[in-house]
């Protein structure tokens, strides 16, 4: 999608004009430059009551001789704040059709910078397709990009373009989240997602990929990584991201459970909807969107990034129920479940963090069902060893309308992790109840102190679980269907806003 700004009249192509809850006539704002034509056409609408602008609607006016228009609901004004703006965008760019035409021009008076700016946010979120795996219908034009034109007051150009230009940066890095997760397995796996990192490092001077590759990981004691990975013909590997790594100091770390296809290994899913398990990669997608979103921006703060790849696959090779693992941190696993692989890969991540001597570090999993049973596809569970800084991860998502609700870190469950027989830990809870909770006290077990110091403070640290919301949220008004890319937003606000 292509956007420009500018105050004036001309409207290219389809006029948008979003209306609050009860406009029954044009504003004269609205109308200046507007055929006459057309302009009774809406007005006729308003009046009648046929569009009531309730937010989430349009209404379009086609076939008319003035042109043609979409009326876009906000909903009430009282109500109308970034949210319902942003939500009004995305619902211009669903509702569209060809014949719409490409070009749109969003007509605005007398509103802020910021809703404006959120309003475009929600139709660059919404135009995204998938469909390279699609053969192109001979007879059936391509439509080109989208070309749209906000229409602002005078003196707001400049500020609504800088808005404008963030937006469309972390909006990437969105689609690329969402790319990389809708992506086949057959096609998306472990050196696959490696060798994708490396070709995009090539396009930033102040971006460094590096790819511990199986050998290595396996030299280098990540028996957790390796456990998960061996069973597969298409090797594990661990990806790190390192952006303005020159900058001294601290820097958020972000760490992704990267598992390409989850069949299970041996302790296998059952076949219904098993294909869904392609996005069990979401959380190193989220990793590998946030920092396109911030390399893509121009962020100039330090931030690292490790991702943990393997396909879970039942083969001779393959890990066994009973097997005891030592990973990277020097904890053995008894692995009780193989289809508990995610707190394995992660927990190498975690421990290897530490070496960044991070200011936080926070993981993204798609790692259990339980939570989808907890929260549905409505939130993110979100656990953290630091009240605070849990608050800040909250309110960050609450900021950018991706919802992480607070979970409960308890000792009980940690020491439901920790009572196997013959290993140090175990990766599969006592009985079947709190299985989200139980996976997040065992991931607390593999944060490392500061500098690695028996005895020292962990890390400030949080685990989202982003099961539920990942992919399959239907009320996500960003999103069409497939990969969401949730909190790639989320994580450009707190890490840029902190
Ligand atoms: N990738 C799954 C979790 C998952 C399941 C995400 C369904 C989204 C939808 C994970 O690796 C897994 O299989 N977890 C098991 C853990 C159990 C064996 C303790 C689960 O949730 O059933
Ligand atoms: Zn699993
Ligand atoms: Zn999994």
């Amino acid at each position: 999608m292509k956007v420009s700004v500018s105050p004036g009249h001309n409207i290219n192509g389809t006029l948008i004009l979003p209306l609050f809850e009860g406009t029954d006539s044009l504003l004269a704002a609205h109308e200046e430059g507007l055929h006459t034509a057309l302009k009774s056409q809406i007005n006729r609408v308003l009046q009648d009551g046929d569009f009531k602008a309730k937010l989430k609607t349009t209404m379009s006016i086609l076939g008319c001789e003035g042109g043609k228009a979409m009326l876009v609901g906000l909903g009430k004004e009282a109500d109308a704040d970034i949210h319902a703006y942003r939500k009004a965008g995305a619902t211009v760019i669903a509702n569209r059709k060809k014949a719409h035409g490409t070009e749109l021009t969003a007509r605005f008076c007398n509103a802020s910078i910021e809703v404006m700016g959120a309003f475009t946010e929600g139709m660059l979120l919404r135009d995204y397709s998938f469909d390279h795996y699609k053969q192109q219908d001979e007879d059936e034009e391509k439509e080109g990009e989208i070309d749209v034109r906000i229409t602002c007051d005078e003196g707001q150009e400049s500020d609504l373009t800088s808005i404008i230009h963030i937006h469309a940066g972390v909006a990437s890095g969105v689609h690329l989240s969402r790319d990389l997760g809708n992506r086949p397995p057959n096609d998306m796996y472990p050196e696959a997602f490696a060798d994708q990192a490396w070709e995009w490092a090539k396009d930033y001077d102040n971006v460094k990929v590096t790819i511990i590759n199986y050998d290595q990981a396996v030299k280098a004691g990540m028996g957790g990584l390796v456990a998960v990975g061996m069973g597969s013909a298409r090797k594990p590997c661990m990806v790190i991201f390192e952006l303005n790594k020159d900058k001294k100091g601290r820097a958020p770390m972000l760490v992704g459970k990267g598992i390409t296809f989850d069949t299970g290994g041996i302790s296998l899913k059952p076949g219904a909807n098993m294909d869904e398990m392609k996005y069990d990669m979401g959380g190193s997608a989220t990793v590998f969107g946030t920092m396109q979103a911030l390399a893509s921006t121009g962020f100039a703060g330090k931030v690292n990034a490790i991702t943990c790849m393997a396909e879970n696959m039942p083969s001779s090779n393959a890990q066994r129920p009973g097997d005891v693992i030592k990973t990277l941190s020097g904890k053995t696993i008894e692995v009780l479940n193989t289809d508990a692989e995610g707190r394995l890969v992660l927990s190498d991540g975690l421990w290897k963090a530490g070496e960044y001597d991070p200011e936080y570090i926070i993981d993204f999993a798609t790692l259990t069902g339980a939570c989808v049973v907890a929260l549905g596809h409505e939130a993110t569970g979100l656990w953290s060893n630091d009240d605070d800084f849990r608050t800040r991860i909250h309110e960050a998502g609450n900021a950018v309308d991706e919802l992480a609700w607070p979970m409960p870190l308890l000792p009980a469950f940690e020491k439901e992790m920790t009572n196997s027989k013959i290993a140090d830990t175990r990766n599969l809870g006592a009985g079947r109840y709190g299985g989200a909770n139980t996976a997040a006290a065992f991931l607390k077990q593999f944060v490392p102190t500061r500098n690695y110091e028996k005895d020292g403070e962990q890390i400030p640290w949080a685990h989202m679980d982003i099961a539920g919301t990942y992919w399959g949220a239907k009320t996500n008004s960003m999103v069409g269907h497939g990969a969401t890319g949730i909190h790639v937003r989320t994580m450009y606000h707190l890490i840029t806003n902190g």
